[in-house]
């Protein structure tokens, strides 16, 4: 039998990023028989706009966008890895929620099971952002797996890689393990 995908997706583009490396532990910790894949070009989707949201028939959507999909269609559960900007969602990974919610009730991850982990700075470790991309995607089609959370304050690592944090790597080990057991 083929491995289990789970799709990762990290809200920030920047190459140092914590939450990148949290992605790269998470990829660490998938138990045997279910596979990882980070979606790494949200940078490259354009701002969502129903104008270029064809169908296939009316010419298709524009690379990345088909690309992104594509990956979400093929994944059995998604795992979300996020910072938080101001307080929310980072535009990017937004951008790119709006994108995975259409077509209207029939988006690539509909009904997959999602988590939604993160680290950031603040002292309640990106918590409201994490809320609200557990909200957003459960506006969008995905089923929110609303136990599996993890918000970790960054200067909890110490500068360090997340991986080096034992009860950092342990939570995040659950999760992706728990996360693997919903896919039906
Ligand atoms: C535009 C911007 C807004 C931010 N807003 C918040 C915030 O509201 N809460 C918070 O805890 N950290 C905030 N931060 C700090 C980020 O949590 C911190 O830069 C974090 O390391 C970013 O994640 P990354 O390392 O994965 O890029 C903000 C950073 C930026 C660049």
């Amino acid at each position: 039998m083929s491995d289990s995908k789970v799709l990762v997706l990290v809200g920030s583009l920047r190459a140092a990023s914590v939450n990148r490396q949290l992605a790269e532990l998470a990829t660490e910790s998938a138990p045997a028989g279910v596979a990882l894949e980070l979606f790494d070009r949200l940078g490259e989707l354009p701002f969502y706009n129903e104008d270029i949201d064809k169908s296939e028939e009316d010419g298709g959507v524009p690379e990345p966008v088909a690309a992104l999909r594509e990956v979400a269609g093929h994944a059995d559960a998604a795992l979300i890895v996020t910072p938080e900007y101001n307080g929310s969602i980072p535009g990017v990974l937004k951008n790119a929620i709006d994108w995975l919610s259409r077509p209207f009730g029939d988006g690539a991850l509909k009904d997959k099971p999602l988590a939604v982990v993160g680290a950031a700075l603040g002292q309640y470790g990106g918590v409201w952002a994490h809320d609200e991309t557990r909200k957003s995607f459960g506006l969008a089609g995905p089923r929110v797996v609303e136990d599996l959370d993890l918000s970790i304050p960054a200067a909890s690592l110490d500068g360090k890689h997340p991986r080096e944090s034992t009860e950092v790597a342990a939570r995040l080990r659950e999760i992706v393990g728990k996360l693997a057991a919903e896919i039906g």
